[in-house]
């Protein structure tokens, strides 16, 4: 498969890249820093130069062209509101155009878990986070789009362990972004699971029986 990673060199990104060359799918990796350059050569993709506020959806259309699909892994991390909503809101609809201009079929949007927030003070900056995550999502699941929105717990760098729990909901908890990473890879290769929305935290099921038992339960068979 072709496979073009939107934040390319942050820590699900270059995971992601990394395991997707190593199965034999070709890699397009989008960078936003001429420094993050040497990261996504490293994982084995091809780098892209491209900034998700600076540049326009056209671009991004040319250099998507011909990909199976697309993952949107970027994030503003903390950087503050305003680029919260450029990058995790904006930047997400951008990725929507480009990919519905260049007749990419499917997308993947990394998305965070509503309950990351809940039952603990949380700052002003935060809160807008999870209402900008839920707008992208509403965006991306409105869309004509063959989409599947990732909700992972709480990232840790961890080493993985290949091992999750996952379903439409499950409670809160944490992953390895390494996990996240091995569970996006195999949610791209199962073209039945779907337009749904799933939660992802670490578990006690293989990242490919996990995903076997959501296309059990939700997968859309006639694919
Ligand atoms: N942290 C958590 O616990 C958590 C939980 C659930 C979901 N998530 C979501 O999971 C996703 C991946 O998280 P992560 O921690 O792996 O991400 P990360 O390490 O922060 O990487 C994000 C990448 O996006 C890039 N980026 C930012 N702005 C960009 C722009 N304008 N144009 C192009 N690229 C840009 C960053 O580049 P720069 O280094 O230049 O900024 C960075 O390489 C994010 O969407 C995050 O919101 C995180």
């Amino acid at each position: 498969m072709r496979i073009g990673i939107i934040g390319a060199a942050g820590g699900v990104g270059r995971r992601l890249a990394r395991k997707l060359t190593d199965h034999g799918d070709e890699v397009t990796g989008f960078f936003r820093r001429s420094e993050q350059e040497e990261v996504v050569v490293a994982s084995g993709a091809k780098p892209v130069l491209f900034d998700l506020v600076g540049d326009g959806p056209d671009s991004l259309a040319n250099a998507l062209a011909g990909h199976d699909a697309v993952v949107f892994a970027a994030g503003a991390h903390g950087t503050g509101t305003d680029q919260t909503s450029l990058i995790d809101g904006r930047g997400v609809e951008k990725t929507i155009v480009a990919a519905d201009a260049a007749m990419v079929p499917r997308m993947i949007l990394i998305s965070a878990m509503p309950e990351s927030g809940r039952g603990r003070e949380v700052s002003e900056s935060f809160a807008h986070y999870l209402d900008v995550k839920k707008a992208a999502d509403q965006t991306l699941a409105g869309s004509g789009l063959d989409w599947v929105i990732v909700r992972p717990g709480r990232l840790t760098d961890d080493d993985g362990n290949n091992r999750v729990a996952t379903g439409l909901a499950v409670p809160y908890g944490r992953i390895q972004r390494d996990d996240v990473a091995a569970f996006i890879l195999e949610v791209l290769h199962e073209p039945r699971l779907t337009r749904h929305i799933v939660e992802v935290v670490d578990g006690p099921s293989t990242v490919h029986e996990a995903v076997d038992t959501l296309v059990e339960l939700y997968g859309t068979p006639h694919l």
